[in-house]
Parts: C-alpha cells; structure tokens; sequence
C-alpha cells in the first residue's frame, strides 16, 4: 500500500501556513489488511481509520458519486485498485486537491499549486456541483485567504451561480450550514464569506433579510468586519451580522438555521436594545430598564458582550459611553440586597425597594 499526505495539510505546507490537522489517503489496500495493521476503523459510511499511534486519519482512496438529494445522497466505492488520482479527482477545490508521497514528492494533476500561486479558488471537476456544500467551503476559503490575494475563480463563480440559481442551496440541512457559518464567522476576513455568497446568489436562500436589502447588507458588514477584528465572541459576530433584522426575523431566522440559543438571545438583545447605544440622551430609568430586560443582575457576562456588540454597530456605543454603562451596571450590582432584607422589606416591598435602590446608584451615571 502507499499513503500519501492529502487535502488542506498539502495546500498548508506549499503556502507556509501552520498545518492544523493531517489526513492521509492510502492507495492499494483494504480494511482488513488496515485492520491488522493496528488501525481502528471510523465511521460507518466511509473507510476510514485512525492510526494507533498519531490517531490521526487515514482514509482509504475512494470515489464518491452523487446518487440522490442531500448529504447521504452519495455512493461511495473503495478498493484496491482506486488510484490517488480518482480521489483528489473527487475533492472540492484544486488547491485541496493535491497529495504528497512520504518522500515529500507532490502529486498533482489538477494543477493546485499554480492555482495556489495564482491566488485561484478552482473548482477540480464539475462534480464540485454535486455537494452544495461547497458553495459554503468556497466562500469560507475566500475568507480565509482573501488577505493573501486568493478570489474565487471566474469559472468556479459562474458554476456556483448556477447551482444557487437552480435551488441546490435549499437541499442542505441547517445543521452543515450553520458549521460553515460558524467557522466563516471566524475566517481573517468573514465579510468575505457573505461577499461571496452575495455574488453567487446563495445569500438569498441563506439569510435572505440580507439579501433583500443593500443597507442593510452593508451595514451587517460593517459591524461584522467591526466585531471581528476585535476578535469578539461568536455570538458577537452573530448579532452583529443580523443586527439590522427585526426581533421576529431574528427569531425566524436563528430557528432556521438552528444557530445555538447563546447566538439568538445576544442577536435578539442587540436589536432590542440598540437604544442603548445612544446612551448619552437616555435617562436613569431607561438605563435601568435596558439591564433588566438583558438580565444584567443575573448575566453580567453576556452584557459585556452585548456592549462589545452595540460598540460595532455603526454609529453605535461611542467610547465613553461605553465605559460609562459598565461602571454603572457594576455599581447597581453591588446594591445590597441582604441588607435591605434585614431591614425589614420582603416580597414585593423588597423587589421594589431593589429597584429603587438601583434606580439611585443608577442616577448618579446618567442623571
Ligand atoms: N472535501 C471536499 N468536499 C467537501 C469537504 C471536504 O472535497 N465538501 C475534501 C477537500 O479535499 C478537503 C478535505 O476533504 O481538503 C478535508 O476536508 P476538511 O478537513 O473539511 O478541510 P481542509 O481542507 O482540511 O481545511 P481545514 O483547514 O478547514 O481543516
């Protein structure tokens, strides 16, 4: 059998870039004889296993080919006398779609290294159009090295306008979409994610309230391109980007892409209380309403990030401000409340003499 070093590891090393993981494809052989070579077999679809030492994963050659909607819409077929060229000949991207032997000798025959020269995000076959998927792995990549000078090919674009035109980006489940969303939230540049998303026509089955609306697409981007160079939270990036959409269409839309619950309450928040950030004119009692509906008291975590968030809006909580509501929320958290109790007050008297109590420390930020 021959193993060969495969996908982003390859691309990684010829750009000089820190390799993350490592996967390994193996060319000649079967599960048996990896078996009784000590690897451990994963996952029922595919033959993959995991080598006993690195752990890392080594996945026998195969071929795959769409026979259906959806992401188990493949059938797969591996065995022995699949070539290396018949499984980079599967993969996305040309520049993912080199190998190299154990002797450090590159394998390519579609051409990734002059694509990875060029600065190109090259479709390998026009079976990129068979995994949807990949419109999102595309626009992800471009993200990842738009600062290197790397655009999506002129050919690839045009192959995933079509796709998107001819509704392939409905057939994902949200769970693989919102992962790429996720890791594109985090890319070095994420506005290049929706960019590219916007170009090709997939932005209008995937958060189409941006789609909709050049405003409001510009000022998503402005506050995520904000929000990520302060390397803030992912939840922060989230809200940001949804930031211009209304409660109930954050609602809906956080559903549908079933974004974990920490992403929707902080976008929900930064849309109702967008009010805030124009602090300077607001009064001690909005104040104190604005951390009572974020649950201040009991979140003072998630304010923060809340704060951060309305920082990255545009025209959003200028420096000051910023400041000035943190110092507030941390001197109304200190009122005492064991201290009112042993002065006599319970129940509804005390919820009220809390209130007022805070309403007080309140006063003295935001007269
Ligand atoms: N791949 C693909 N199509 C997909 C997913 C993966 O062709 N829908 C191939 C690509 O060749 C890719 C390899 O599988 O290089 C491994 O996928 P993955 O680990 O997701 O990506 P990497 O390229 O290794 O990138 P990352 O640095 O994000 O791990």
């Amino acid at each position: 059998m021959q193993i060969y070093l495969v996908g982003g590891a390859v691309r990684d090393k010829l750009l000089d870039i820190p390799v993350k993981d490592r996967d390994w494809v193996v060319v000649g052989a079967t599960p048996r004889e990896m078996l009784a070579q000590g690897f451990k077999q994963v996952g029922a679809d595919f033959p993959v296993f995991l080598h006993p030492q690195s752990h890392e994963e080594y996945a026998l050659a195969r071929t795959e080919r769409k026979s259906g909607q959806g992401y188990h819409g493949f059938s797969v077929y591996s065995a022995p006398d699949v070539s290396l060229e018949d499984d980079l000949r599967r993969r996305d991207l040309t520049i993912n779609a080199m190998a190299m032997s154990e002797d450090g000798t590159l394998v390519d025959p579609f051409h990734g290294r002059e694509d990875l020269e060029n600065r190109q995000l090259r479709h390998v076959s026009e079976a990129f159009a068979e995994d949807p998927l990949r419109i999102l792995r595309a626009a992800r990549f471009a993200a990842r090295f738009h600062h290197l000078g790397f655009r999506v090919a002129e050919d690839t674009m045009a192959l995933m306008k079509q796709m998107a035109a001819d509704g392939e980006v409905r057939h994902l489940v949200p769970e693989r979409v919102w992962q790429e969303i996720q890791r594109a939230l985090h890319e070095v540049t994420p506005v290049t994610f929706f960019d590219v998303l916007r170009e090709c026509g997939a932005i209008q089955d995937l958060i189409p309230e941006l789609a909709d609306n050049d405003e409001c697409f510009r000022n998503a981007m402005s506050a995520l391109a904000s929000a990520a160079g302060q390397e803030l939270a992912t939840e922060c990036r989230c809200a940001a980007l949804l930031h211009g959409l209304s409660t109930e269409q954050v609602n809906a839309r956080t559903a549908a892409l079933k974004a974990p619950n920490d992403c929707r309450d902080l976008s929900r928040l930064v849309v109702e209380l967008a009010p805030l950030a124009q602090a300077p004119s607001l009064s001690a009692e909005q104040v104190l309403e604005g951390f009572n509906q974020a649950d201040a008291w009991r979140r003072p975590g998630r304010f923060t990030l809340l704060l951060q968030t309305l920082a990255c809006l545009p025209e959003g909580l200028d420096p000051g401000t910023h400041q000035r509501l943190r110092d507030t929320l941390e001197a109304a958290r200190s009122v005492n409340v064991r201290s009112l109790m042993s002065q006599g007050f319970k129940g509804k008297a005390l919820g009220e003499a809390i209130g007022l109590e805070r309403l007080r420390v309140v006063s003295r930020y935001f007269p």
